[in-house]
Protein backbone atom coordinates (compact mmCIF):
# COMPACT_ATOMS: atom_id res chain seq x y z
CA UNK A 1 0.00 0.00 0.00
CA UNK A 2 1.57 3.35 -1.07
CA UNK A 3 0.49 6.93 -2.16
CA UNK A 4 1.75 9.55 -4.45
CA UNK A 5 1.92 13.37 -4.45
CA UNK A 6 -1.07 14.53 -6.38
CA UNK A 7 -1.21 18.34 -5.28
CA UNK A 8 0.75 21.17 -3.57
CA UNK A 9 0.16 24.96 -2.65
CA UNK A 10 1.20 27.56 -0.24
CA UNK A 11 1.34 31.17 1.21
CA UNK A 12 3.31 33.88 1.82
CA UNK A 13 1.80 37.09 3.58
CA UNK A 14 2.35 40.02 1.37
CA UNK A 15 4.71 41.91 3.47
CA UNK A 16 8.18 41.88 3.32
CA UNK A 17 10.57 42.31 5.72
CA UNK A 18 14.15 42.33 4.42
CA UNK A 19 17.07 42.96 7.13
CA UNK A 20 17.59 46.75 6.55
CA UNK A 21 13.37 46.81 7.95
CA UNK A 22 14.73 44.64 10.58
CA UNK A 23 18.20 47.44 12.01
CA UNK A 24 15.41 49.63 12.67
CA UNK A 25 13.45 47.00 15.01
CA UNK A 26 16.21 45.98 17.09
CA UNK A 27 20.24 46.01 17.59
CA UNK A 28 21.44 44.08 14.61
CA UNK A 29 22.81 44.23 10.55
CA UNK A 30 22.18 43.07 7.08
CA UNK A 31 25.89 41.84 7.51
CA UNK A 32 25.66 39.96 10.68
CA UNK A 33 22.28 38.26 9.87
CA UNK A 34 23.63 36.96 5.67
CA UNK A 35 27.30 36.03 7.44
CA UNK A 36 25.41 33.63 10.14
CA UNK A 37 22.28 32.58 8.67
CA UNK A 38 21.93 33.20 4.65
CA UNK A 39 18.51 35.00 5.77
CA UNK A 40 17.87 38.22 3.13
CA UNK A 41 14.21 39.02 4.11
CA UNK A 42 10.78 37.12 5.51
CA UNK A 43 7.46 36.89 4.83
CA UNK A 44 5.15 38.78 8.38
CA UNK A 45 1.74 37.84 8.16
CA UNK A 46 -0.53 41.34 9.11
CA UNK A 47 -2.36 41.28 12.57
CA UNK A 48 -5.63 40.06 11.52
CA UNK A 49 -4.31 37.45 9.58
CA UNK A 50 -3.87 33.53 11.03
CA UNK A 51 -2.65 30.62 11.27
CA UNK A 52 -5.84 29.30 9.73
CA UNK A 53 -6.22 31.80 7.14
CA UNK A 54 -2.84 31.19 5.80
CA UNK A 55 -3.39 27.75 5.81
CA UNK A 56 -6.59 27.88 4.20
CA UNK A 57 -5.27 29.56 1.07
CA UNK A 58 -2.64 27.19 0.91
CA UNK A 59 -5.07 24.48 1.06
CA UNK A 60 -7.13 25.82 -1.32
CA UNK A 61 -4.59 26.07 -4.36
CA UNK A 62 -3.57 22.71 -3.43
CA UNK A 63 -6.76 21.09 -4.38
CA UNK A 64 -7.04 23.56 -7.23
CA UNK A 65 -3.69 22.29 -8.24
CA UNK A 66 -4.47 18.61 -7.50
CA UNK A 67 -7.77 19.34 -9.58
CA UNK A 68 -10.09 17.63 -6.50
CA UNK A 69 -12.57 19.39 -4.08
CA UNK A 70 -12.25 19.54 -0.62
CA UNK A 71 -15.09 16.87 -0.27
CA UNK A 72 -12.23 14.56 -1.70
CA UNK A 73 -10.05 14.63 1.08
CA UNK A 74 -10.50 12.07 4.00
CA UNK A 75 -7.91 13.52 6.50
CA UNK A 76 -6.30 16.42 6.93
CA UNK A 77 -2.72 16.87 9.10
CA UNK A 78 -1.50 20.17 9.80
CA UNK A 79 1.73 20.82 11.03
CA UNK A 80 1.53 24.18 13.38
CA UNK A 81 3.12 25.05 16.61
CA UNK A 82 1.61 29.14 16.65
CA UNK A 83 -2.10 27.88 16.30
CA UNK A 84 -4.32 31.16 17.99
CA UNK A 85 -6.68 29.09 19.26
CA UNK A 86 -5.62 26.54 21.35
CA UNK A 87 -8.66 24.20 20.34
CA UNK A 88 -10.32 23.35 18.15
CA UNK A 89 -7.29 22.03 15.78
CA UNK A 90 -6.34 24.27 12.79
CA UNK A 91 -7.30 20.93 10.86
CA UNK A 92 -10.50 21.17 11.53
CA UNK A 93 -10.87 24.90 10.81
CA UNK A 94 -9.53 24.39 7.49
CA UNK A 95 -12.28 22.15 6.69
CA UNK A 96 -15.03 24.39 7.93
CA UNK A 97 -13.54 27.13 5.87
CA UNK A 98 -13.22 25.66 2.72
CA UNK A 99 -17.08 23.93 3.21
CA UNK A 100 -16.30 20.05 4.01
CA UNK A 101 -19.49 17.90 4.49
CA UNK A 102 -18.18 14.64 3.99
CA UNK A 103 -17.22 14.76 8.01
CA UNK A 104 -13.43 14.03 7.35
CA UNK A 105 -11.24 13.79 10.35
CA UNK A 106 -8.65 16.77 11.39
CA UNK A 107 -5.73 16.85 13.79
CA UNK A 108 -2.81 19.22 14.43
CA UNK A 109 0.76 18.20 15.06
CA UNK A 110 2.91 19.68 17.34
CA UNK A 111 6.49 19.18 16.37
CA UNK A 112 7.85 22.21 15.98
CA UNK A 113 10.29 22.57 12.93
CA UNK A 114 9.68 18.41 12.65
CA UNK A 115 6.23 19.25 12.40
CA UNK A 116 6.06 18.48 9.19
CA UNK A 117 8.35 15.23 9.41
CA UNK A 118 5.96 13.84 12.04
CA UNK A 119 3.06 14.87 9.76
CA UNK A 120 4.27 13.20 6.65
CA UNK A 121 5.48 9.97 8.83
CA UNK A 122 1.57 10.06 10.16
CA UNK A 123 0.04 10.02 6.64
CA UNK A 124 2.98 7.51 5.26
CA UNK A 125 1.38 5.07 8.30
CA UNK A 126 -2.26 6.00 7.66
CA UNK A 127 -1.58 4.72 3.71
CA UNK A 128 -0.01 1.67 4.89
CA UNK A 129 -2.63 1.08 6.64
CA UNK A 130 -4.60 1.36 3.82
CA UNK A 131 -7.01 3.38 5.94
CA UNK A 132 -7.49 6.36 3.92
CA UNK A 133 -7.55 7.81 0.47
CA UNK A 134 -6.40 11.19 0.21
CA UNK A 135 -4.60 13.30 3.07
CA UNK A 136 -3.92 16.30 3.01
CA UNK A 137 -0.63 17.48 4.73
CA UNK A 138 -0.10 21.50 5.98
CA UNK A 139 2.46 22.93 7.29
CA UNK A 140 1.52 26.72 8.79
CA UNK A 141 3.41 28.82 11.40
CA UNK A 142 2.78 33.09 12.13
CA UNK A 143 6.04 32.81 13.82
CA UNK A 144 6.59 36.67 13.99
CA UNK A 145 3.79 36.49 16.95
CA UNK A 146 6.71 34.75 19.22
CA UNK A 147 8.66 37.11 18.35
CA UNK A 148 10.62 38.40 21.30
CA UNK A 149 12.01 41.87 20.02
CA UNK A 150 14.06 42.79 23.40
CA UNK A 151 16.11 39.51 22.11
CA UNK A 152 18.38 39.98 18.98
CA UNK A 153 19.65 36.94 19.32
CA UNK A 154 16.08 34.55 17.83
CA UNK A 155 14.10 37.74 16.67
CA UNK A 156 15.98 38.38 13.18
CA UNK A 157 15.50 34.41 12.57
CA UNK A 158 11.90 33.89 12.05
CA UNK A 159 8.92 34.41 9.09
CA UNK A 160 5.54 33.11 8.41
CA UNK A 161 4.01 31.25 5.50
CA UNK A 162 1.77 28.34 4.97
CA UNK A 163 1.95 25.20 2.14
CA UNK A 164 0.34 22.27 1.65
CA UNK A 165 0.30 19.14 0.28
CA UNK A 166 -1.82 16.43 -0.95
CA UNK A 167 -1.40 12.89 -1.48
CA UNK A 168 -3.39 9.96 -2.77
CA UNK A 169 -3.41 6.22 -2.30
CA UNK A 170 -1.83 4.28 -4.42
CA UNK A 171 -0.67 0.55 -5.54
CA UNK A 172 3.16 1.74 -5.97
CA UNK A 173 5.46 2.28 -3.11
CA UNK A 174 7.87 3.60 -4.82
CA UNK A 175 6.09 7.14 -4.96
CA UNK A 176 4.85 9.63 -2.41
CA UNK A 177 5.75 9.56 1.20
CA UNK A 178 8.15 6.41 0.56
CA UNK A 179 10.01 6.24 4.43
CA UNK A 180 9.80 8.39 7.10
CA UNK A 181 12.23 8.44 10.69
CA UNK A 182 11.05 10.93 13.54
CA UNK A 183 12.84 11.14 17.07
CA UNK A 184 12.87 13.45 19.93
CA UNK A 185 15.03 13.80 23.05
CA UNK A 186 13.06 15.55 25.80
CA UNK A 187 15.73 15.84 28.01
CA UNK A 188 16.89 18.45 25.74
CA UNK A 189 13.86 20.53 25.64
CA UNK A 190 15.49 23.70 27.37
CA UNK A 191 17.70 24.60 24.47
CA UNK A 192 14.56 25.93 22.95
CA UNK A 193 11.07 26.69 23.26
CA UNK A 194 8.52 28.66 23.78
CA UNK A 195 6.89 30.30 26.80
CA UNK A 196 3.32 31.07 28.33
CA UNK A 197 3.59 34.26 27.00
CA UNK A 198 4.68 33.67 23.60
CA UNK A 199 7.93 34.08 23.02
CA UNK A 200 10.83 31.90 21.83
CA UNK A 201 14.22 31.10 24.07
CA UNK A 202 16.85 29.58 22.44
CA UNK A 203 20.63 28.47 23.47
CA UNK A 204 21.80 28.96 19.45
CA UNK A 205 25.13 27.68 19.41
CA UNK A 206 23.80 24.32 21.25
CA UNK A 207 20.83 24.14 19.08
CA UNK A 208 23.39 24.69 16.27
CA UNK A 209 25.63 22.00 17.08
CA UNK A 210 22.52 19.68 17.70
CA UNK A 211 21.22 20.40 14.03
CA UNK A 212 24.44 19.74 12.24
CA UNK A 213 24.34 16.11 13.93
CA UNK A 214 20.90 15.05 14.04
CA UNK A 215 19.71 16.75 10.55
CA UNK A 216 22.76 14.15 8.77
CA UNK A 217 21.91 11.30 11.47
CA UNK A 218 18.69 11.06 10.24
CA UNK A 219 19.02 11.54 6.72
CA UNK A 220 21.64 8.72 6.80
CA UNK A 221 19.15 6.20 8.41
CA UNK A 222 16.74 6.82 5.56
CA UNK A 223 19.29 6.25 3.24
CA UNK A 224 20.54 3.05 4.53
CA UNK A 225 16.98 2.03 5.37
CA UNK A 226 16.14 2.58 1.50
CA UNK A 227 19.23 0.88 0.33
CA UNK A 228 20.43 4.13 -1.54
CA UNK A 229 22.92 6.46 -1.35
CA UNK A 230 23.35 10.61 -1.94
CA UNK A 231 23.80 9.47 -5.63
CA UNK A 232 20.31 8.41 -5.61
CA UNK A 233 18.86 11.28 -4.70
CA UNK A 234 18.01 14.00 -6.91
CA UNK A 235 17.43 17.04 -4.07
CA UNK A 236 18.40 17.48 -0.36
CA UNK A 237 15.45 19.59 1.02
CA UNK A 238 16.66 20.05 4.62
CA UNK A 239 14.51 22.29 7.16
CA UNK A 240 15.28 25.95 6.40
CA UNK A 241 16.96 27.31 10.01
CA UNK A 242 20.37 28.64 9.00
CA UNK A 243 22.33 28.37 5.55
CA UNK A 244 25.32 27.38 7.86
CA UNK A 245 23.61 24.51 9.03
CA UNK A 246 22.62 23.17 5.46
CA UNK A 247 25.81 23.42 4.20
CA UNK A 248 27.73 21.89 6.91
CA UNK A 249 24.81 18.97 7.18
CA UNK A 250 25.03 18.61 2.94
CA UNK A 251 28.94 18.12 3.11
CA UNK A 252 28.61 15.88 6.37
CA UNK A 253 26.18 13.61 4.18
CA UNK A 254 28.05 13.93 0.39
CA UNK A 255 25.74 15.92 -0.89
CA UNK A 256 27.23 18.38 -3.45
CA UNK A 257 25.91 22.12 -3.20
CA UNK A 258 24.13 22.25 -6.27
CA UNK A 259 21.27 19.42 -5.16
CA UNK A 260 20.32 21.52 -2.10
CA UNK A 261 17.49 23.46 -1.93
CA UNK A 262 17.82 26.93 -0.41
CA UNK A 263 14.97 29.29 0.63
CA UNK A 264 16.28 31.03 4.13
CA UNK A 265 17.22 33.49 2.01
CA UNK A 266 13.55 34.08 1.07
CA UNK A 267 11.45 32.72 3.53
CA UNK A 268 13.91 32.61 7.21
CA UNK A 269 12.76 30.07 9.64
CA UNK A 270 9.32 29.56 8.81
CA UNK A 271 9.04 26.35 11.65
CA UNK A 272 6.59 24.03 10.74
CA UNK A 273 5.58 25.30 7.43
CA UNK A 274 9.46 25.46 6.34
CA UNK A 275 9.37 22.32 4.25
CA UNK A 276 6.39 22.37 2.48
CA UNK A 277 6.60 25.98 1.58
CA UNK A 278 10.23 25.40 0.37
CA UNK A 279 8.99 21.91 -1.54
CA UNK A 280 6.18 24.28 -3.42
CA UNK A 281 8.26 27.26 -4.20
CA UNK A 282 10.66 24.78 -5.92
CA UNK A 283 7.83 23.10 -7.78
CA UNK A 284 6.83 27.08 -8.79
CA UNK A 285 9.89 27.69 -9.73
CA UNK A 286 10.80 24.63 -12.12
CA UNK A 287 13.42 23.81 -9.80
CA UNK A 288 12.29 20.13 -8.00
CA UNK A 289 10.69 17.93 -10.70
CA UNK A 290 7.73 16.23 -10.60
CA UNK A 291 8.60 12.28 -10.01
CA UNK A 292 12.15 13.54 -8.67
CA UNK A 293 13.58 11.78 -5.22
CA UNK A 294 13.58 14.22 -2.28
CA UNK A 295 15.38 13.54 0.98
CA UNK A 296 14.06 15.80 3.51
CA UNK A 297 15.49 16.08 6.86
CA UNK A 298 14.36 18.41 9.48
CA UNK A 299 15.23 19.39 13.41
CA UNK A 300 13.91 21.50 16.02
CA UNK A 301 12.36 22.10 19.55
CA UNK A 302 11.84 19.05 21.40
CA UNK A 303 14.47 18.24 21.33
CA UNK A 304 12.75 16.48 17.76
CA UNK A 305 14.43 15.51 14.53
CA UNK A 306 13.80 13.39 11.37
CA UNK A 307 13.40 13.14 8.15
CA UNK A 308 11.85 11.74 4.95
CA UNK A 309 12.23 10.20 1.75
CA UNK A 310 9.59 11.72 -0.91
CA UNK A 311 9.21 10.59 -4.81
CA UNK A 312 7.58 14.04 -5.85
O1 LIG B 1 14.61 25.78 13.58
C1 LIG B 1 14.90 25.16 14.79
C2 LIG B 1 16.33 24.99 15.01
N1 LIG B 1 17.03 26.25 15.11
C3 LIG B 1 18.29 26.30 14.73
O2 LIG B 1 18.78 25.31 14.24
C4 LIG B 1 19.08 27.54 14.97
C5 LIG B 1 20.48 27.15 15.41
N2 LIG B 1 21.36 28.26 15.76
C6 LIG B 1 21.79 29.18 14.86
O3 LIG B 1 21.38 29.17 13.70
C7 LIG B 1 22.84 30.17 15.30
O4 LIG B 1 23.33 29.79 16.55
C8 LIG B 1 22.31 31.62 15.38
C9 LIG B 1 22.04 32.17 13.98
C10 LIG B 1 21.04 31.67 16.19
C11 LIG B 1 23.35 32.53 16.04
O5 LIG B 1 24.57 32.47 15.33
P1 LIG B 1 25.94 32.19 16.10
O6 LIG B 1 27.01 32.25 15.10
O7 LIG B 1 25.77 30.89 16.87
O8 LIG B 1 26.04 33.44 17.06
P2 LIG B 1 26.14 33.52 18.65
O9 LIG B 1 24.83 33.23 19.26
O10 LIG B 1 27.33 32.71 19.10
O11 LIG B 1 26.48 35.05 18.84
C12 LIG B 1 27.68 35.64 18.31
C13 LIG B 1 27.66 37.12 18.53
C14 LIG B 1 27.35 37.54 19.98
O12 LIG B 1 28.12 38.67 20.26
P3 LIG B 1 29.48 38.56 21.13
O13 LIG B 1 29.08 37.94 22.43
O14 LIG B 1 30.38 37.66 20.31
O15 LIG B 1 29.94 39.96 21.22
C15 LIG B 1 25.90 37.93 19.94
O16 LIG B 1 25.56 38.87 20.92
O17 LIG B 1 26.63 37.73 17.74
C16 LIG B 1 25.80 38.55 18.56
N3 LIG B 1 24.46 38.56 18.02
C17 LIG B 1 24.03 39.43 17.10
N4 LIG B 1 24.63 40.47 16.50
C18 LIG B 1 23.91 41.16 15.61
C19 LIG B 1 23.45 37.68 18.29
N5 LIG B 1 22.37 37.98 17.56
C20 LIG B 1 22.70 39.08 16.82
C21 LIG B 1 22.00 39.84 15.88
N6 LIG B 1 22.64 40.87 15.29
N7 LIG B 1 20.72 39.58 15.51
Amino acid sequence: MGNRLIGYGSYLPERIVNNFDLEKMVDTSDEWIVQRTGMRERHFARDDESVVDMATIAAARALENAGITINDIDMVIVATTTPELDFPSVGVQVLGRLGATNNAPAFDVRGACTGYIYALHCARAFFTAGMHQRIMLIGAEKMSRFIDWSDRSTAVLFGDGAGALIFEHSSSSYSGIIDTVVMSDGGEFEMLHGTPDHHIIMNGPETYKKAVSLMPQAANYIMEHAGITADNVDWIVPHQANLRIIQSGAQRLGFPLEKILVTVDKHANTSGASGVLALSYAFDNNIIKRGQLVLYPAFGSGLTWGAALIRV
